[in-house]
């Protein structure tokens, strides 16, 4: 498909050349995976307009890649819930296609909030997708997640396991996988993608752009983090008596900037191949939790205390991807291990202990 060609500043990740021509709309494109795409297109000459709300985001990570990438990005402020906003970016720009990060992601407060997930996530991807079909666009990265599998059936998921999601939040995405599905069905001119992200973590290796989430984390990778710099006491371990190697919950943990190329490679994908494809990106391995703060303290020199508590709501004891249709379809799979994900992710947060702030 394209050729093996050279090494991006600041990454460690072998890229591909860029082949294709494409002016592509970012929504939640100041958000962390977001933000992490942005800066490898950008570097890899990709023409990008970003759009966010800002809701859940930092108007400073426009500096911070502005600063890694030598390039000012073009920005609006925009709410995808407000559908004639959209239009006007859409009738206003040229656009060819559309990487869609814009969305709530926190599974215990989509329980609590459904309708507000509902309408955020379902509704405002209804209104791009319609935006889209109104100004003859037709090609869509989506941002899913194994979420929407839910009690595995099996072990790796593939993407032929059954959907089946135990939360709100999971229910959101599987919605919009099908509306996409349907939509391709319709009309076969459509070319849409669903990434399935598995857990991201990590950060830009320059430690100048990373996750910033707003109050007390509710992820592990953002937890360890914030114990590492004193700001939380100690990491609290949801669960030891799983069936897993120790006891803890097992996941599949993906480097941001693996994730972010994932996105690239999908881009390309769609630019020659119509249809509707759900993909699993994810590196096809678990680790428990134990072994990721291990890892941690090994890779960073920075103890983490930690206490063991009741299983979290909700949470399953172990999954992981099979990612083979991602290497056989997007000539994609992961390049970077634990070792970098828990480096990068100590490089961000020791450098910027108040995130964007
Ligand atoms: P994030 O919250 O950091 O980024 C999402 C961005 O979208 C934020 O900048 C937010 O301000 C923006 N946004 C939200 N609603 C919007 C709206 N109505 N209009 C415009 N902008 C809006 O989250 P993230 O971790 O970067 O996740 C990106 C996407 O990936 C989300 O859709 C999420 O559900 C999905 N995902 C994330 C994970 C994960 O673990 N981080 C896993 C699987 C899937
Ligand atoms: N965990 C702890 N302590 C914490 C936080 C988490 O022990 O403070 C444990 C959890 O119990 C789980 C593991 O760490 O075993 C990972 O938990 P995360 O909250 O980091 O991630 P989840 O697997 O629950 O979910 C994440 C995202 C979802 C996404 C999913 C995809 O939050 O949005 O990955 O696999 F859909």
């Amino acid at each position: 498909m394209s050729r093996l060609t050279r090494k991006i500043t600041g990454s460690d990740l072998i890229l591909f050349n860029v082949t294709f021509d494409m002016a592509i709309l970012v929504c939640g494109a100041t958000g962390f995976i977001g933000s992490h795409f942005c800066v490898l297109a950008l570097q890899q000459g990709l023409d990008l307009l970003l759009l966010d709300n800002l809701e859940n985001s930092s108007p400073k990570v426009l500096n911070a890649i502005r600063e890694v990438t030598g390039i000012s990005p073009r920005f609006v402020e925009v709410d995808i819930r407000d559908k004639s906003s959209l239009d006007a970016v859409f009738a206003t720009n040229q656009v060819d296609s559309v990487v869609h990060f814009a969305g709530y992601k926190a599974v215990g407060e989509s329980a609590a909030e459904p309708l507000r997930y509902y309408r955020n996530n379902v509704d405002g991807s209804l209104n791009l997708l319609e935006s889209m079909k109104e100004h003859g666009v037709r090609k869509l990265v989506f941002s899913s997640s194994a979420t929407v599998y839910g009690v595995p059936e099996f072990n790796p998921y593939t993407e032929e396991h059954r959907k089946r999601p135990f939360n709100p939040y999971g229910q959101t995405k599987s919605v919009v996988e099908d509306m996409m599905y349907d939509l391709c069905a319709s009309d076969p001119q459509y070319a849409l993608v669903a990434l399935r992200y598995f857990n991201p973590i990590g950060a830009h290796p320059s430690g100048m752009l990373g996750e910033d989430p707003k109050g007390i984390p509710n992820n592990l990778m953002p937890f360890i983090t914030k114990v590492a710099v004193g700001q939380l006491a100690e990491l609290g371990v949801f669960g030891d008596d799983y069936d897993t190697v120790d006891g803890t919950g097992v996941r599949d943990y993906i480097h941001v900037m693996d994730l972010a190329y994932g996105h690239i490679r999908a881009l390309q994908y769609l630019n020659s191949n119509a249809g509707y494809q759900a993909i699993n990106l994810g590196a096809g391995r678990g680790y428990s939790v134990l072994e990721l703060v291990s890892a941690f303290e090994r890779i960073n020199g920075v103890s983490i205390p930690y206490v063991i508590k009741p299983r979290r709501d909700g949470d399953l004891a172990a999954y992981w991807a099979d990612a083979s249709k991602a290497e056989r379809l997007l000539g994609w799979k992961t390049q970077l291990g634990i070792d970098e994900m828990v480096r990068d992710a100590w490089a961000w947060q020791s450098a910027n202990p108040n995130g964007y702030n």
